[in-house]
């Protein structure tokens, strides 16, 4: 975990928005000595930061680097409890693991486990998720809300909308999202998310928020299966995207969207997702463990389970499957 002192460091250089601040400053900010702020500067350097030092000036940061450590992420990171405690790792087999691990010794609400390259990603129904080194984003959050267990699987709509609206806002790319969890630009898959649980048979003690975003992949750095339905934001958008800044974006939206559910319910929720959904409306196909169901996708219920109505008028609700429009 980053030292507490890291942190006050990146957050007076945030507040001072590129201008300089005195060593002397620093150290009264931090409450350490002018020595040590030297030396965490020092410490910035190594991982890539680059800073200005002017004397009778101080100091100021001129560029951060492309990585998704605590310290890029929390270098204007605006939240209240999402991201503030992080576990970064350069590799790890899955950030979901770790996060279930951490939460399990209780790790607080809004702990983010994030890693640049994952060796056994996990995705749904037991699929792998290819987790190329540093040009994804692979996180998992864990929240912790006085819910009963049912509750659970909204969470992952909660995040697909907060996922949607960070990349829409920031590199103005308009994404879908195919129930119920698939992030899609241009028909390709930009993002996958899944949602675990701990609890009990009355309570949830710890929703895990597994999120992965392709990021700057180019199409090679894809395997060949994944080339029709895979892509990145980098592809899409045609130029490099700081991963930090995407990172933080979706923990600023997440938690206002979380605040938001916890007080009004999921109603609010559940519209602005049926707005970026792209199947309701629509003939599709459902493929679940049991079979086939072929019909028109009504929308989600409360739970945000899908409903779809086949062609004899029976309306199915349908828990898990892969969608196909
Ligand atoms: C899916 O679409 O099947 C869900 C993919 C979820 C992938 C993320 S990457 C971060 C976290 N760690 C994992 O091992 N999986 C999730």
């Amino acid at each position: 975990m980053q030292s507490p002192i890291r942190k006050k460091l990146l957050e007076a250089f945030r507040q001072a928005n590129g201008e300089f601040l005195s060593g002397q400053a620093l150290a009264d900010i931090v409450g350490c000595s002018r020595t040590a702020v030297w030396k965490h500067i020092e410490d910035l350097r190594k991982e890539g930061f680059k800073l200005d030092a002017i004397r009778k000036k101080g100091y100021r940061i001129l560029h951060t680097p492309d990585r998704v450590s605590q310290n890029e992420i929390h270098l204007g990171l605006n939240t209240k409890s999402l991201g503030q405690t992080i576990y970064y790792e350069e590799t790890v087999p899955s950030t979901q693991k770790l996060a279930h691990q951490y939460a399990q010794n209780g790790a607080p609400e809004g702990t983010l486990v994030i890693a640049d390259e994952q060796t056994e990603g996990r995705g749904r129904l037991m699929r792998n998720w290819h987790s190329s080194k540093r040009t994804g984003i692979w996180m998992s959050l864990i929240l912790k809300p006085q819910l009963p267990p049912q509750r659970a699987p909204q969470f992952t709509l909660i995040a697909a909308v907060a996922v949607v609206q960070a990349i829409e806002e920031v590199w103005d790319l308009h994404p879908e999202i195919k129930w119920p969890n698939d992030i899609l630009l241009n028909g390709k898959k930009v993002t996958g998310i899944l949602t675990e649980l701990q609890a009990e048979s009355d309570k949830i003690n710890s929703i895990i928020i597994g999120m992965g975003t392709n990021v700057n992949q180019t199409i090679e750095d894809f395997p060949q299966e994944l080339h029709s339905i895979a892509t990145s934001l980098a592809i899409e958008k045609g130029q490099m995207i700081p991963r930090s800044r995407l990172v933080q974006k979706i923990l600023e939206k997440l938690e206002l969207y979380y605040e938001i559910y916890m007080k009004e319910g999921f109603s609010p929720i559940k519209l602005l997702w049926e707005g970026y959904a792209i199947s309701i409306g629509k003939e599709i196909t459902a493929r679940t463990i049991t079979g086939e169901i072929k019909g028109k996708a009504l929308g989600i219920n409360d739970d945000g389970v899908l409903r779809i109505q086949d062609h004899s008028g029976h309306i199915h609700e349908v828990y898990s499957a892969d969608i196909e429009v």
